[in-house]
């Protein structure tokens, strides 16, 4: 089957080369064209513009970093919007505001498109092994369109709702774990004093009940940062937790409840993309605060 893959940052591109790596033909877009050349090379079609990807692709998938991305890439010039849509479906896996999917959805569905959401849990690894964790959310007849695709990037699929309740869970699961990243750091701090190595102290953490298993995959990296190594790779950006924690505190205030904890990670990564860090994974919040100077 032949599937677009629309945005090729870093979640994109390894949904593209896992869709690619099960057999699909793939056409991509991304804004900064020069993001789709490995892909092309690995047997990709590029298209110049979001509706010419649409219109040769049946099953488009979407993947952005925010509402503002998304309002360009489904509404600007040549956006998907532009397209003749009749009959596509959309499965659209960025992490955005639940009424952001919801507005879509309806745009695509007065142009005769099915629209399903489906953001994901699991980085870029789990992306290129088909093994992320889906909140859909979407009709039952569009969800199961989408789901032999689903099931090719996917190793858990939950339907949790109509458009917006997965969006709403993808917040969710990310609140907590976004909070532990600046906990981390927050305990780092206090044991600094102890001049414990790194790796050991991770190691400790990392084996009792108040660490998520995201640290299976991140606890050495933490520790060799902690340790004096440079920042490495980056698998989920500081900026976009941000926006993932601003996008959680936002639409609690749409259901009238505040999330205090949240909001005060959420200024602590501020701070952090203030201070030059955006681009960095996200755990760099955690090595950051045991370096920084309080302020007085
Ligand atoms: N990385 C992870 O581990 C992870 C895990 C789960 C969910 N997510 C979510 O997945 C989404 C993508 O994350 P990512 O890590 O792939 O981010 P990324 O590497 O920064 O890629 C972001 C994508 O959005 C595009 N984009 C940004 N602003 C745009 C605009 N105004 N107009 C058009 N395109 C725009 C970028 O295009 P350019 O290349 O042209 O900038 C790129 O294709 C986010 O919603 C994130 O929260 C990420």
């Amino acid at each position: 089957m032949k599937i677009g893959v629309c945005g090729t940052g870093r979640m994109g591109a390894a949904i593209a080369q896992r869709l690619m790596a099960v057999g699909h033909e793939v056409a991509v877009w991304n804004r900064n064209q020069a993001k789709t050349r490995p892909l092309v090379d690995a047997g990709a079609t590029a298209f110049p513009a979001p509706a010419s990807l649409v219109e040769s692709c049946e099953i488009i998938v979407v993947m952005l970093l925010n509402d503002a991305a998304s309002e360009a890439v489904y509404r600007g010039p040549d956006g998907i919007l532009k397209a003749k849509l009749a009959g596509k479906l959309v499965i659209d896996m960025s992490t955005v505001r639940p009424d952001t999917m919801q507005s879509i959805g309806a745009s695509l569905a007065q142009q005769g498109a099915a629209f399903v959401e489906s953001p994901v849990g699991g980085s870029t690894s789990p992306a290129k092994e088909g093994k992320l964790f889906a909140l859909v959310g979407g009709d039952k007849a569009d969800v199961a369109r989408a789901m032999p695709v689903l099931e090719h990037m996917c190793r858990r699929i939950e339907h949790v709702g109509p458009l917006g309740a997965g969006a709403a869970v993808k917040l969710a699961i990310n609140l907590p774990l976004l909070v532990y990243w600046q906990a981390l750091g927050e305990s780092l701090t206090i044991c600094k004093p102890l001049n414990l190595p790194a790796d050991r102290l991770i190691d400790i953490m990392s084996d009792t009940a108040g660490t998520p298993t995201a640290m299976k995959g991140r606890g050495a990296v933490i520790a060799k940062v902690l340790g004096g190594a440079p920042l490495g790779e980056t698998a989920f950006g500081l900026s976009a937790a941000r926006k993932d924690l601003a996008t959680a505190v936002q639409f609690a205030k749409t259901l009238h409840a505040e999330l205090p904890v949240a909001a005060s990670a959420l200024a602590c990564f501020e701070e952090a993309e203030a201070a030059g860090l955006g681009d960095a994974d996200a755990t760099a919040i955690s090595t950051r605060w045991p370096q920084r100077q309080p302020k007085s």
